[in-house]
Order: structure tokens, then sequence, then C-alpha cells
């Protein structure tokens, strides 16, 4: 008898937390906010779209090229990402995953980000800047979801088999996936802020 686990999704989950984190990591949290103050323009995008909550995903989404601190963070996530596409045995033919963008999002109670994917991407990622105790985790679909017919419901809450698994969302942690991958954050139940850095890599 054999069992075969084909077409596995991989998700990478790694901790930043060495060295001097904490300082680096209170650079991006005080960066975070003062964009939020400064960014007019994705204020008012995320009034409409993001309700309760500010991204700068539609006005100030190349922060890796704007902030010395965010280019910083771009440095630090280049072996993690190398790791996952080896993992996921990409042959990249000699072309690089390169950073093509890299927002902020912030999240006070009761705000949500709906279940959505990112096209035109190929590697997709979070890195946790504050994570206030209970903040909500993040929320990947089976990418198999939509064909599911007839199937009974499968798995206990830590069973990969489920058709929801859940990554808690930590400071100073990164979480990484292919950018097909659907995704959500439900809403955020605690008062504090969950504040996060997103970021897409594209094969050029
Ligand atoms: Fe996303």
């Amino acid at each position: 008898m054999a069992i075969r686990k084909i077409f596995p999704t991989l998700i990478y989950r790694d901790s930043l937390r060495r060295g001097n984190w904490l300082a680096f990591n209170a650079r991006l949290l005080q960066e975070c906010r003062q964009l939020r103050l400064d960014d007019v323009a994705g204020r008012r995008w995320s009034a409409k779209n993001y309700p309760g909550g500010y991204t700068s995903y539609n006005s100030a989404c190349r922060m890796h090229q704007v902030s010395p601190t965010f280019a910083e963070l771009e440095r630090r996530l280049t072996r993690h990402v190398g790791a996952l596409a080896r993992a996921l045995d990409f042959d990249l033919e000699g072309r690089a995953l390169s950073m093509t963008d890299c927002w902020v999002n912030i999240m006070p109670r009761g705000v949500v980000h709906g279940l959505h994917l990112h096209p035109l991407s190929t590697l997709s990622g979070t890195y946790y800047v504050r994570t206030p105790r209970g903040s909500a985790a993040l929320k990947l679909e089976d990418p198999r979801l939509d064909r599911f017919m007839a199937a009974p419901p499968r798995g206990s809450d830590r069973s990969a088999q489920r058709a929801w698994v859940q990554i808690p969302a930590q400071a100073g942690t990164l979480v990484l996936f292919e950018s097909w991958l659907r995704h959500e954050v439900p809403p955020n139940p605690v008062a504090a802020e969950r504040i996060s850095i997103s970021f897409n890599y594209s094969w050029f």
C-alpha cells in the first residue's frame, strides 16, 4: 500500500527576530504610521475600499524603492524567498524573483481584508510589524475548494486537509506563498491596530 501526496501547496513561515530585530521593527512601525499620516490619496482610497483601515496598496505600493528601512526589509526577505523557490522546485531559467510591490496595511478593530489573490505575481507574502494579542490570523483557502463535489467535511482544526487553514499573525515573522493562493484576513477582533507589510515578487 502506498499513499502519495501530490500537488502540495507550500506555505513558508519564518522569523526575522534576530540581531537588531527589535530596533528595526520599531523603525518599520514608525514609518507605517507616518505613511498613513502623509498619504492623503491612500487614506481616501482606503475609506472606499478598506473601510475602517488603511492600506497603501493603491498609493504607495513600492515602499522598498522609497524608504531605506523598507529596502532593508527587502534585503532580509531575500534568502527566505529563495528558500521557498527552491522548495517549489522552480526553474527560474537564469532569471530572478524580484520584489515588485511592497505596501502597508493597518487594521483597527473590525476591519476585514476580503478574500483575494495577487494576480500577475509569482510569490506573495506578509511581514507582521505589530500584532496585539488576539489579532486576526491569515486565512488560506484550499485551492481545490471549487471542485469539491460530494466531499465530506475533513480534518480537525490542525489538519492540513481542512478547506481553510489559519496562520497566526505574529510580529517579527513572515509568511510566503504562491500568489494564486486565495486568502483573507477575518475581522480583527481586538481594539489595538494590527499592522503588516505585504509584498509581491515576480519572475523576470
Ligand atoms: Fe493578500
